[in-house]
């Protein structure tokens, strides 16, 4: 008697429904329907240590009143907005003995940066690298674009969109870059909540790309498909400073099209022998077809490429073994900083938001402030390369 078999279709299909509900009811309860994701503002002493001034000196302007007015709670502590924060650094710009002290992004003659996060393992850090990366240029003055290229859409969910639910009718990048009536890039990008960064939301059109681009290739369209994420950026590309792409775990058309866009390029690494394993393969895949890329007219021309380490624990031995490692093979395309691993980063996560969003108070002091520490270095070195692509030392 022949056993009957259960149709891996119908019940994977059953889970899927089953988890979309329970999922959109966990987003309920996290974002009440019609509240849109905000973000928290921020105390004298967080706005003074990012415009790099004394409070005493945000206080007198203040006082004086000068600049934008920020909210006074109890105890006469004073908070200021996102927006509040920019006001402050337009203000302080026209004073600044050196331009660019307080609005640090594009003058004349500045080329728009590029930055795309990739590898193809999962879980190596990259949406979180992306996230906290293009949060904290936006808090420091940068016009950014964040683009989420991964079909998973994470970089998406972290400033409150949610892919099965919010793109039905697209809205993501695959409308700027396919072949038949591509639209114009700023028709897909989306203000978020944070003052500075904007974001092209992904979800699963983003792998009708890699379908598409065979038939394109095979109708010899003279659209090169290396081309289209490049292309489409021109349309927007005095609006930004800075791009930050979040790339998927793989290395299909729509990578490659990322790369051939970039100016610089971020490899995120977990420091451990299967990650670096792994990177290996990858980092010898991605050299032959960007060589071919290359070989077809790709400009592979970028302003510097650097290793992140990621969720890294100073702890432990074979880590440290492994970064060392890296350290004598890759020498300066290792950053100095590595983002430690923290509870204070996963948990920020768990409620879709980032470590620059939540409040200190929910976690102890240390744990915190480590966390912090080790991303503001991170994103400071990345920030000095920025300025360096651009011909400046150290943002002057
Ligand atoms: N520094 C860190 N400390 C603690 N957890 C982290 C850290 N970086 C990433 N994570 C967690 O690891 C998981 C994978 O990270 P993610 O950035 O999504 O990787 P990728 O985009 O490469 O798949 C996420 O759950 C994230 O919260
Ligand atoms: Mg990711």
């Amino acid at each position: 008697m022949a056993v009957e078999k259960t149709r891996i279709d119908q019940l994977i299909g059953d889970h899927a429904l089953r988890l979309s509900e329970r999922l959109q009811a966990h987003r309920a309860q996290l974002f009440p329907p019609n509240a849109k994701k905000e973000l928290r503002k921020f105390t004298s002493g967080e706005v003074a240590g990012l415009l790099g001034v004394k409070d005493a000196y945000l206080r007198k302007l203040h006082l004086d009143g000068k600049g934008p007015s920020p909210e006074i709670r109890t105890g006469g502590r004073r908070y200021y907005s996102p927006n509040d924060i920019q006001a402050l650094r337009e203000y302080l710009e026209v004073g600044a003995k050196t331009p660019g002290t307080y609005l640090p992004g594009r003058r004349d003659g500045d080329h728009l940066q590029v930055i795309t996060v990739i590898n193809f393992k999962g879980g190596s850090g990259k949406t979180t690298t992306a996230a906290h990366l293009a949060q904290k240029m936006a808090l420091d003055g940068y016009r950014v674009l964040g683009i989420d290229l991964d079909p998973q859409a994470s970089l998406s969910a972290l400033h409150g969109f949610q892919p099965e639910f919010d793109l039905l009718d697209g809205g993501t990048l695959y409308d700027a870059i396919r072949y038949e009536d591509p639209l114009p890039l700023r028709d897909v990008i989306q203000k978020t909540y944070f003052t500075n960064l904007d974001l092209i939301p992904g979800n699963l059109d983003l792998m009708e790309f890699e379908h598409d681009t065979p038939r394109a290739l095979a109708q010899r369209d003279g659209n090169l498909f290396f081309t289209r994420v490049g292309d489409a950026l021109m349309d927007v590309e005095k609006e930004y400073d800075v791009v930050v792409m979040d790339c998927p775990p793989q290395l299909g058309f729509l990578t490659m099209s990322a790369l051939s866009a970039a100016t610089s390029v971020l490899v995120t690494v977990h420091p451990q022998m299967l990650d670096v394993m792994s990177m290996c393969q990858f980092l010898l895949m991605t050299s032959n077809l960007l060589g071919v890329v290359a070989e077809a007219g790709g400009d592979m021309s970028y302003d510097w490429m650097r290793y992140v380490i990621t969720r890294y624990e100073p702890g432990d031995g074979p880590q440290n073994q492994m970064v060392s490692f890296m350290r004598s093979m890759f020498g300066e395309n290792v950053l100095n900083h590595p983002v430690l691993k923290s509870t204070a980063i996963s948990d920020a996560g768990l409620t879709k938001q980032t470590l620059y969003e939540v409040e200190k108070s929910q976690f102890t002091r240390t744990t915190y402030e480590r966390a912090m520490e080790s991303l503001n270095a991170v994103n400071s070195e990345i920030e000095q390369l920025v300025q360096s692509a651009w011909g400046r030392e150290n943002g002057a």
